[in-house]
């Protein structure tokens, strides 16, 4: 069983980041690629962190990229290229640019690592992941997209930080498009196998929840260029070790759906179970009325941006 090949691409903030994860946890070798212009932007990010491996104790190889033939038998792909949106720039605009470079990516990912587990990051999440299956043609469940692992990761923290408890044994679910439509169960969550219901008034609970869809917002309003990293970086190497280890892994993410929960032909966000086959089963949960018709609002937006894309 030789090394793991993880292939990242985009070698922006949250490749780098994912590199370094990555490499810390000995995941296997990593490759990051981008565009030809930034060549030596990731080569040196990777001889970079190539130099911390004595530091972290971590065997892995890290390489610079503008090939995809280097990304050749990769077993997992993680995809951040795109643009970010600009000032000026309208949805639709952005739409466009990104489509192109997921289709660009998605073309050269089937050619060189059709067998891989892959993972879309960019933005916007729920047509980029249609997108990248559509264009590749490649197995449906072994194509997620991140958002649902992030979303649910910044909901724990906010309860953490209301109850002042770790955020560790807070367990939640959000669902749906990775937008302001998103559905948090907060129903379902739980803190240390105590219902959040018990422990905080529904105000409070009901101001988590508007956090939590304001979530990516906030950040991108206190940095004032680019949008949050760290967590999408963690959040999206999560999944590929879930894959790696066959760890069997009930992760929210952007899943492709097959009937479950009434829908069928889209990506949204559900629980999965994330292992070597890849999403090997959407787990379904009972859903009040509201819940439902909050899904139905959320699928209308992944539809709408869906059908953005003209695939
Ligand atoms: N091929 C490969 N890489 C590309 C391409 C392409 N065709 N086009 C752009 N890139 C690269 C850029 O050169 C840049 O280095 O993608 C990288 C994106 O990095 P950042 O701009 O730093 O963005 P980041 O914060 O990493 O976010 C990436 O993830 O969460 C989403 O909304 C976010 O869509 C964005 C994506």
């Amino acid at each position: 069983m030789g090394r793991k090949k993880i292939a990242l691409i985009g070698g922006g903030q949250i490749g780098g980041i994912m590199a370094l994860l990555a490499a810390q946890r000995e995941m296997g070798d990593v490759v990051l690629l981008d565009i030809p212009e930034k060549e030596n932007v990731v080569k040196g990010k990777m001889l970079d962190l190539t130099e911390t491996n004595p530091l972290f104790s971590s065997s892995s190889c890290l390489t610079g990229t503008k090939n995809y033939a280097d990304l050749a038998g990769a077993d997992v792909t993680i995809t951040t290229a795109g643009l970010p949106r600009k000032p000026g720039m309208s949805r639709e605009d952005l739409l466009n640019i990104n489509l192109q470079i997921i289709s660009e990516v998605a073309t050269n990912l089937k050619k060189y690592c059709p067998d891989a587990f892959h993972i879309v990051v960019t933005n916007p999440l729920d047509s980029m992941v249609f997108a990248f299956m559509k264009v590749s043609g490649l197995p449906k469940h072994k194509i997620a997209g991140m958002a649902g692992v992030l979303d649910t990761a910044r909901f724990r923290s906010f309860v953490g930080m209301e109850l002042n408890v770790s955020p560790k044994d807070v367990s939640a679910l959000v669902l749906g498009g990775h937008g302001p439509t998103m559905v948090p169960l907060a129903r379902l969550a739980t803190v240390g196998g105590i219902p959040l219901s018990e422990l905080l008034p529904q105000e409070k609970i009901d101001a988590i929840v508007y956090r939590t869809r304001e979530a990516g917002t906030e950040i991108v309003n206190l940095l004032g260029s680019g949008s949050a990293y760290f967590s999408p970086a963690t959040s999206a190497i999560e999944m590929a070790e879930a894959y790696l280890k066959d760890q069997k892994r009930i992760l929210t993410c952007a899943a492709y759906l097959n009937g479950e929960y009434g829908i069928t032909g889209y990506y949204i966000g559900v629980p999965a179970i994330i292992g070597a086959g890849g999403v090997e089963k959407v787990l379904e949960v009972k859903l009040t009325d509201s819940e439902k018709a909050a899904l139905n609002n959320s699928l209308e937006a992944v539809k709408k941006a869906v059908a953005e894309t003209k695939l």
